[in-house]
């Protein structure tokens, strides 16, 4: 057993932390303010090969896998969040189901686009009436000739604003059981009847768009179908299994930037004619925060790891979000916390931090959602 990282993975995560440090950190509180990822940062992530991490060489990307994947996640995340999310969307909610479940043709026409960051991809599972039961879905793909007509009203959807290509899950069935009459699709966003509608304010994660999309009368062909009509939930929750990995990652990014903020702080910041660090109180919050991140950061690794390995992984997937998630939450109220009022306000970005960790435990998947996944595995 070897807990360190190989010398390629060490490269990959050299490259990513020189990015991070130099291009996002700078830009991660405008990120913040203005509502958007500087366009600058999605054409340096591309030279930089970070939109094709999992996509095989042949379709242009740099065949990585999950664990190269949480280790740049870990590293973005850690200077910016918005930012991390959309890598994370792109890579394992779009470009992972692709190479899985994708036939040569689809794979042939979406994956160089992707890897290479000509267009972006963003999942769309959601809806007003199904968020944690997700099969409850309502919005509606019917047989018309040769093809399907897509109707209804998704929410939530990450990177909706930028995507130029969405994967929805829509009803193809309503005369059997919920789950098994949903179907993916793969759909250009400049497809007619197609439109993004309401942008979110949100608490946290603010340069990252969230909305609304909108399907009147969507025309797909069956080329169009990912996977096979009807058995696209269970393609849904496997990729949630990838994509869950990649949120643990980043709620490792956001939590291992708490600690760092707080032990600056810790050594600059004098109250009772001493830096606060010599005080009991405030170790013991470093030593919980530091050995609580440890902890989870394996846990996302090994998950990563046995994705990479081709097994079974949902059950690890879910450990490492609920541990690295409710960690970063931790974490980011420490970090408040030991900043005092200096924290509270805007001139420090730990307040950032502190918004953006909370939707760790809520997307994806919430947090009460991953103990039901790990009981489910424990019971059977
Ligand atoms: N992999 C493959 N198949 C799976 C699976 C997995 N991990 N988990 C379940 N399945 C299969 C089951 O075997 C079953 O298949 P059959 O039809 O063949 O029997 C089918 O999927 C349905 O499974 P369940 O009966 O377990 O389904 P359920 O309705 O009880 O739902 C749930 C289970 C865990 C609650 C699920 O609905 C869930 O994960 N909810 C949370 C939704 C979620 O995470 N949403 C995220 C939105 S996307 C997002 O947040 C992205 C973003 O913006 C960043």
């Amino acid at each position: 057993m070897d807990f360190g990282l190989t010398e390629e993975l060490t490269l990959i995560r050299d490259t990513a932390r020189d990015f991070a440090e130099g291009e996002l950190m700078p830009r991660a509180t405008r990120h913040d303010r203005e509502a958007k990822i500087d366009p600058a940062v999605f054409d340096m992530l591309a030279e930089l090969g970070m939109w094709g991490l999992t996509v095989p060489e042949e379709y242009g990307g740099a065949e990585l896998g999950n664990l190269a994947l949480a280790i740049v996640l870990e590293e973005i995340n850690r200077a910016c969040a918005a930012t991390g999310v959309t890598v994370s969307v792109h890579n394992s909610l779009v470009c992972s189901p692709l190479v899985k479940y994708g036939t040569d043709e689809q794979k042939k026409r979406w994956l160089p686009k992707l890897a290479s960051g000509e267009i972006l991809g963003c999942y769309s599972l959601s809806e007003a009436g199904s968020g944690s039961d997700a099969a409850a879905l309502k919005a509606t793909a019917t047989r018309d000739g040769d093809g399907w007509v897509l109707d209804g009203t998704k929410l939530w959807v990450t990177t909706a604003e930028q995507a130029g290509l969405v994967i929805v899950y829509m009803r193809t069935n309503a005369e059997v059981p919920k789950a098994k009459g949903i179907t993916a699709f793969l759909v250009p966003t400049d497809s007619p009847g197609f439109k993004v509608g309401k942008k979110e304010i949100k608490t946290g994660l603010r340069g990252s768009s969230t909305c609304e999309l909108i399907f009147e009368g969507v025309r797909v062909g069956d080329d169009a179908v990912l996977g096979e009509v009807d058995r696209g939930f269970p393609i849904a929750l496997e990729t949630l299994d990838g994509g869950r990995i990649g949120i643990g990652a980043q709620a490792i990014g956001i939590g291992q930037a708490c600690l760092e903020a707080s032990v600056r702080y810790a050594k600059e910041r004098e109250q009772f004619g001493k830096t606060i660090g010599h005080f009991q109180a405030i170790q013991w919050k470093l030593a919980d925060m530091s050995s609580r991140l440890e902890a989870a950061r394996l846990k996302v690794r090994e998950a990563a790891w046995l994705r990479d390995q081709g097994q079974p992984c949902g059950r690890q997937a879910a450990e490492a979000k609920f541990l690295a998630s409710t960690t970063a939450n931790f974490c980011a109220d420490e970090c408040l916390q030991i900043h005092g009022g200096a924290g509270y306000t805007d001139d420090f970005h730990v307040e950032r931090l502190f918004r953006d960790a909370r939707i760790t435990e809520i997307y994806e998947g919430a947090t009460d959602i991953q103990r039901l996944v790990i009981a489910r595995h424990l019971l059977r």
